[in-house]
Parts: C-alpha cells; structure tokens; sequence
C-alpha cells in the first residue's frame, strides 16, 4: 500500500484530520471526476438520449450490480442496488407478514434506523422486540443469542459491527443459529463493508443490508441490499413502480416482476451516482480488503493502548484484536462529547463523530489515516484530560 499515493487521491485529507469514515468516507478524486464526466454528458447530450440512458446509465448500473456482487461474493440476482441501510432495513421489515406474538431479536447497539422501524412495528402490528444485550466476548453474545431464540422467533436483525464501539460481532456463528432455529437474519452491514472482506452467502444471513457512503468512499445516497437466492420471492416488494425490467399487459390488467432482486428497486433514480460508486468500489478493491483490514488493525493497537494508558481516558471499544474495527469510541472525564468535538475540531481540525449515549466520540481509523494524524489526535486528547471543560488549550492560559 503506497500511503502517499492514496492520500493524494483523496482531497479532503489535505485538510482535515479525517477521523469520520464511519459517519461518511471521504470522497476520492475517480469518484468525483466520474460525477462530472457522467452529468457533463448529460448536459452535452440530453438525458433521454441512446449514448446517456441505455448505454451508460441502464448499462452502467448493471455493471455496478455485478461489482457489488463481486464484493459481497454473491450472484448479481441477489442485489437490489438501493439508497442507504435503511432502504434495506425497510424492504425487509415491510416485505414479510407479521402476526400478533411474532418475535424479533434486535442488539441493544442497532443504530436507529435499525430500531426505529422495529419499534414502530412493534406498536402496529404486536410484533414482540427481544433485546440481546451485546458484550465484548463473541462466546456470551452467542450463547445470550441463543437464550433468546424461541419457537416464535422470525427474525433477527444484527449489526455486523456496532455503530457505537465498533464491536464485530461473530456473524456467522449468529447466523447459522438462526438457521438451525428456522429464524431469518437481516445483517446491517454499514461498517463492515469496505473495512474488510464480506462473504454475504457464507456467512448464512437471508439479508445483508449495506451502504456504499461509509467505508467504501462513494458518494451519499447509495446502498445495496444482498438477498438469498430464496428469499427473492418471498419478500414483499414494498414499493412497486417501473422499471426496464418487469412487464406491464395493459390488456391482460396484469403486470410480471422482475425475477431477480432488482424487483426491490423501481423507477427513476440518480444513476450517474451509481457510476461513480464503481469508481469507489475500484478505488478501494485497488488497495485491496485484506490490506485494508491489516492497516486499520494495526493503526487501532497503538492508539487504543496509547489511550487506555491516559489517565481520565475511558476507552468504550473492544480491546481484543478480534472483536475490534477501526471505530474506536472515547470518553475524556470532565468533557462533554459536544466540548470535546469542538475543541478537537477548533484546535487540531480533528474531525469526529459524537456517540450522545455513551457521552464520547467515536473516531474513525481508515485505511488511509495516518500514523502522525493519530499522534495529533492522541496528544489533543491528552492535554484535555487534565483540564477541565471549556478551558482554554494548554499553553495559552
Ligand atoms: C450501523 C448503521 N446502520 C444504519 C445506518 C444508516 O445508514 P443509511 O444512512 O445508509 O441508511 C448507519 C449510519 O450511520 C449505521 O451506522
């Protein structure tokens, strides 16, 4: 990995200490350059002409689809190309039928889009929510999983890794109980794609909900949603509309879905988008997951020892190797998490994000952050701790 080379090809790092992949990446120079050559064609030639909708937003879009395939390993028939996470939290949650008693196991770290909607069913329909309450031991989160299954059990929705600690929970082990027990498993996978390489069928889930605006660099407003094979069919689709792919016969009052995953998806969309989230993909399989993984790993040890070492410095992630990702979440003693994302900002252009629950902030370590970008980050924490919030920074008292 030539560390330069990529900074360079991402603007924003020339300007900010960017410690918040895990909110939004930041964008590569490819991804923003394909936006502007795609709407520069479109400008120059018409959006409903030959050489823009069929040949490269239609076209380009499939090609996408198999992209996204190749990196969650699954068949392009299983991938609905969606918004966000969210979109694929919802196309499942309203794809199914729900009955009074039904139960749902979600963690007690779901981000809210991955408990709102639970909840909301809950109220509507009576579904009843189990909570598994989530450790940093991967042996008790399976064995609390298992607890909580029972022959009501239909689904459970679990975050690949937490969007407070960045715990990496065991998903496969997680996944083949739900199998055994009959019960489907939605996985929200907006931190562990572009962190590391993601086996979506091996590791048994029925739904891999993911975004591409996080760890995989590319720009807001894309997302994917990985469906089994068997499932394609049985979900609902929620929304329904056009689509190049299905049949309309008018005569017959009759319509024919598409018989893919791209069912999941209708009408018109932001296509030059998606072209540059290729672009994204291929500037981040470039550098390659496996290297991704064994940077962020690395750059994570020293910084979660250096802090554990300070005192007044309360580290909320996991400290194990295994169960830990490059979101390191932080709580400084006498600073609130607002204080403390403003002065790191103010003092040091740290930029972060606020985990309000826990009072801290979560800093996000990605493949191309730099070893001096965390002795800064680590020294501005440091001079924090021993003066209380609101004081001015050292040395200028
Ligand atoms: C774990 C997790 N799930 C879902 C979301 C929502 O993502 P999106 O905006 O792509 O729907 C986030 C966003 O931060 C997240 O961290």
């Amino acid at each position: 990995m030539n560390l330069a080379q990529i900074r360079a090809a991402i603007p924003a790092l020339a300007n900010s200490i960017y410690l918040n992949t895990g909110t939004f990446g930041p964008m590569p120079t490819v991804v923003a350059d394909e936006i502007r050559r795609v709407y520069g064609e479109i400008e120059r030639q018409g959006t409903f002409s030959p050489g823009i909708f069929w040949q490269m937003e239609l076209e380009g879009f499939e090609a996408v689809r198999q992209q996204v395939a190749g990196l969650l390993h699954a068949d392009p028939a299983e991938i609905a190309l969606t918004r966000n996470v969210t979109d694929g939290i919802n196309i499942v949650l309203h794809g199914l039928d729900w009955q009074p008693g039904d139960q749902v196991i979600l963690t007690d770290q779901e981000h809210p889009s991955g408990t709102v909607p639970w909840l909301a069913l809950a109220q509507r329909a009576g579904v009843e929510l189990r909570w598994l309450e989530l450790v940093d031991d991967a042996d008790e989160i399976v064995a609390r999983f298992q607890r909580l299954l029972t022959p009501r059990t239909r689904l459970a929705q679990l975050s690949h890794v937490s969007c407070l600690t960045g715990l990496r929970l065991p998903i496969e082990r997680l996944c083949g109980l739900a199998r055994q027990a009959g019960v489907l498993t939605l996985v929200d996978g907006a931190h562990a794609e572009g962190q590391f390489s993601v086996d979506a069928p091996a590791l048994g889930c029925d739904f891999y909900a993911a975004c591409g605006h996080k760890w995989l660099l590319g720009p807001q407003g894309i997302g994917m949603l990985y469906v089994r094979r068997e499932q394609v069919e049985r979900l609902r689709p929620l929304w329904l509309g056009w689509d190049v792919g299905q049949t309309l016969d008018r005569a017959g009052r009759s319509y024919q879905l598409q018989a893919t995953a791209a069912r999941f998806e209708q009408s018109t969309r932001p296509w030059p988008l998606y072209l540059a989230f290729g672009k994204a993909i291929e500037f981040v399989q470039g550098v390659g997951l496996e290297a991704i993984e064994a940077r962020v790993q690395g750059l994570r040890r020293g910084f979660v020892e250096r802090l554990t070492a300070m005192p007044g410095v309360t580290v909320l992630s996991p400290r194990d190797p295994a169960l830990g990702t490059g979101l390191v979440t932080v709580r400084v003693a006498g600073w609130s998490y607002e204080a403390l994302q403003q002065r790191l900002w103010h003092q040091r252009r740290i930029i972060t994000n606020v985990i309000r629950e826990y009072d801290a902030l979560r800093f996000s370590l990605a493949f191309f952050t730099g070893e001096d970008e965390l002795a800064t980050a680590l020294e501005a924490i440091a001079s924090l701790t021993d003066a209380p919030e609101g004081s001015p920074p050292r040395g200028k008292r």
